[in-house]
Formats: structure tokens, C-alpha cells, sequence
């Protein structure tokens, strides 16, 4: 490292971001960088949990997040309340993460200072500009004003390149998600039985987390109404589903899946109890961005609930399956899974193509070299 530490700004706000953060900013402490955390608190209740497991205390906190809060609101709170901490701090970097409004917002903060931004999970893509809504657009416009790429795997930096992008600035750095579930996974008991109802449980359980808005309104109710007939038909399995606080899921879920025998909605877990429910899961259900990187290292069936992904590295890699939205597709995808013997065990040998715990040590030694 040059004789003056740099000074590296984080911003973040959402669970996912915060998640993913959290060990690079510890291996930025580590190696000796002045840091500063500002989260914009889009979220709350589930931001809180991540800087508590990971003992992370902000310097600064703008705690934005309103119920039910629209877009227009996080872009304008985000872009003026972030600005203001730039003006303050004067960082030497912003490090962004992935592809929320908040991750855009404080990118273009950055940008009107001439600050540069580094974007952490640069380079996804799914060609559609209304899925996911708005990640899609939140991405590739901060890709548009980054200097520097820290792009997962080779396809991420391939399609950087195809963009336009500056190579010399795009640096292949694996997951920083890989480095987070790992050490959690391996390093940091849990008693599931605090957390998980029943449990411990003589069914398999079925893991379903979902929440993207792109599902508001007729998707989200058919993953749940096949979810519902397939634990009406198969008396061996069981569904936890810690449900989204976003008003959207909430309401869908308990009209459809509230009350249904071995369907146990709960509030969203801690990142630490619910790495362990991962764990312990035959299959999970998702349209989470993350939770298609995490549970691959597990070795366990992933049915993404999604149209499209940008993950397709790992559909590549046949750790994940894309089975979108539709009622019948999603149901006989389950049973194919559940009386496939041979099917369900090809996933145990699929290597993740996320990683394998190095991208929080590979985005700093690149932050160390780079000349200022
Ligand atoms: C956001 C991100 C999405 C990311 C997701 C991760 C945007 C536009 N969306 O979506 O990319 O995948 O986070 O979970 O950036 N709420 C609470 N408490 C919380 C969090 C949320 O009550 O701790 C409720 C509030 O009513 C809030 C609503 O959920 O207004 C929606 O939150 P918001 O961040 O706008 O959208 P998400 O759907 O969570
Ligand atoms: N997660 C969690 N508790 C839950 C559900 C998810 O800790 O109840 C974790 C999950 O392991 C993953 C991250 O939250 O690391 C994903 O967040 P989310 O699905 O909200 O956002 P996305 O990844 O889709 O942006």
C-alpha cells in the first residue's frame, strides 16, 4: 500500500448489499484502509440484523426507509441525503454494491462529485429491462458511471467488455457472498430450534423465500397456490417461508398459504439462522439474486421462481433451475424433484461457479495497487 491510506466509502442499505459487504469491509479493516460505512437504511428491521452479526457500526446512518416506500422516494432521499455525506467525508473511493436503488442512487451521488465508484457484482445481466424491475436499470447505469469493476466470474467481465467498458479496469474477483455464507457457515453455531417451528422436523423442509416486484400481483399468487397443492399432495415435506416485511408479499402469502398444515410462514430470519435452515433444507424455492450464489456450496436443488436471471452461470453450471412462474411448471418441477432419486442427487456434484471464499481478499489486493 502508498505511504497515505486511502480512504474507502461504502455505501449500502438493503439485506443482500449489506450481506455481501460485510466481509470485504472487514478485510478493508483488516489491511489497515480508512473506512467509512453510510447506510442509507432502505431497509430496517432485516439491514439491522446484518450490521449486528458482522458487529458492523456505521459512521453514518441516514435511515430512509418508509413503509411501502416508492421508488422515486429511495432514488431522490438516497441521491441528496448520500451527497451530502460525500461533501462531508470526501472519500478517496465509493465502494457499491450490486444492483439496488440505493446502490444506483449513491453512485450517481459519487458521480456528480467526480468521485470515483467502485461497483462490487458488476457486469449481470438479463436483457430485460423490466426484470428484475428495476435491478436491471439500477445496474447498468451504474456500470455507465463505475471506474472500477469488480466483476464476479469471466461472463460478468466479458459482457463489461462488450459494453465498452475500459478493461484495464474490470477485475474477476468471485462473490463476495461466497466469502460471507462460508464463514458463517462453517464458524458460527445456531440453535434452529429458537428460530424454526417444530423443529427439529421428521419432514423435509422446503426453503422458500420470494419478493421480487416484478412478481406483485398474478405470479406471486401462482408460485403460492403450486407451493400449496404440492405440500397438499406430499405429506413428507414441509415449507418455512420467512416472509418479506414488503406489504406486497405479506398480503399475497397469508391469503393464500396462512393456516395450510406444514406451511410455517415466519418473520425473516437473521443471516446467522438462516444460513443454518439453508443447511438443512432438501430444496429451496427462490427468486432471491443471492440465495441463487449461496446455495449451490450446499450442494441442494435451487428452483429459481423468476422469468429470467442473471445468474446463468449457475443455471449453466446446473446448480440452479429456471422454472419461473407458472403454476403447473412450478408444481411438476417439485415432484420431478422429489420422486427423481437419480435427478435430485446430480446436483450434490455441481461446483459453484461463485466462488469459493477469495473475493473479499481479491477486491482489496486490487483497491492496494491501484495508483491514485
Ligand atoms: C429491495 C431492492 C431489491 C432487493 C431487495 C432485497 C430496490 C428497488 N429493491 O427490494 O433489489 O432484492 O431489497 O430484499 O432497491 N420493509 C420493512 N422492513 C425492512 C425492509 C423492508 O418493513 O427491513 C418493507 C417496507 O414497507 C418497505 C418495503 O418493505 O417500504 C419495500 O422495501 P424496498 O427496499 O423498497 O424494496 P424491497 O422489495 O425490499
Ligand atoms: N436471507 C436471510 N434471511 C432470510 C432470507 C434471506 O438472511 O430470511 C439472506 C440470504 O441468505 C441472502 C440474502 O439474504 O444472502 C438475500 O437477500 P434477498 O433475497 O432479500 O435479496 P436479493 O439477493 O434477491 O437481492
Amino acid at each position: 500500500m502508498t505511504e497515505k491510506r486511502k480512504k474507502i466509502m461504502m455505501v449500502f442499505g438493503t439485506r443482500p448489499e449489506a450481506i455481501k459487504m460485510a466481509p470485504l469491509y472487514l478485510e478493508l479493516k483488516r489491511r489497515g484502509f480508512q473506512t467509512v460505512v453510510c447506510v442509507t437504511a432502505q431497509h430496517r428491521e432485516l439491514l439491522d440484523q446484518v450490521l449486528e452479526l458482522f458487529e458492523i457500526v456505521p459512521e453514518y446512518d441516514l435511515n430512509i426507509m418508509k413503509q411501502n416506500q416508492s421508488l422515486d422516494y429511495i432514488t431522490s432521499e438516497v441521491l441528496v441525503k448520500v451527497g451530502k455525506v460525500l461533501d462531508d467525508v470526501k472519500p478517496d473511493i465509493l465502494l457499491v454494491h450490486g444492483d439496488t436503488t440505493t446502490t444506483f442512487s449513491a453512485a450517481l451521488s459519487a458521480f456528480y462529485r467526480k468521485i470515483p465508484v467502485g461497483h462490487v457484482e458488476a457486469g449481470l445481466r438479463t436483457d430485460n429491462i423490466y426484470s428484475p424491475f428495476p435491478e436491471e436499470i439500477n445496474r447498468r447505469l451504474t456500470d455507465d458511471i463505475t471506474t472500477y469493476y469488480f466483476a464476479p466470474t469471466q461472463a460478468n467481465k466479458d459482457r463489461l467488455l462488450s459494453e465498452g467498458k475500459t478493461a484495464d479496469n474490470i477485475f474477476i474477483t468471485e462473490n463476495t457472498v461466497i466469502d460471507a455464507f462460508l464463514t458463517v457457515a462453517n464458524n458460527k453455531n445456531c440453535s434452529l430450534e429458537d428460530w424454526i417451528p417444530e423443529f427439529p422436523t421428521t419432514k423435509k423442509i422446503i426453503t422458500l423465500t420470494a419478493h421480487r416486484r416484478e412478481s406483485f400481483g398474478i405470479k406471486l399468487r401462482n408460485i403460492f397456490k403450486a407451493i400449496k397443492e404440492f405440500i397438499i399432495q406430499n405429506k413428507d415435506y414441509r415449507v418455512i417461508y420467512p416472509v418479506h416485511p414488503n406489504p406486497n408479499v405479506l398480503k399475497a402469502a397469508d391469503e393464500i398459504l396462512k393456516n395450510v398444515d406444514r406451511i410455517n410462514l415466519i418473520e425473516p430470519l437473521p443471516y446467522l439462522p438462516f444460513v443454518h435452515l439453508l443447511k438443512n433444507s432438501h430444496i429451496v424455492l427462490t427468486d432471491s439474486g443471492g440465495i441463487q450464489e449461496e446455495v449451490p456450496s450446499l450442494g441442494i436443488p435451487v428452483m429459481v421462481l423468476r422469468e429470467e436471471t442473471e445468474r446463468l452461470e449457475a443455471v449453466k453450471a446446473g446448480t440452479v433451475k429456471l422454472v419461473g412462474t407458472d403454476y403447473k411448471i412450478i408444481l411438476d418441477e417439485l415432484q420431478k424433484l422429489v420422486s427423481n432419486k437419480q435427478y435430485y442427487d446430480s446436483y450434490k456434484t455441481k461446483k459453484n461457479p461463485y466462488g469459493t471464499g477469495n473475493a473479499s481478499r481479491l477486491i482489496c489486493n486490487v483497491l492496494e495497487n491501484i495508483e491514485e
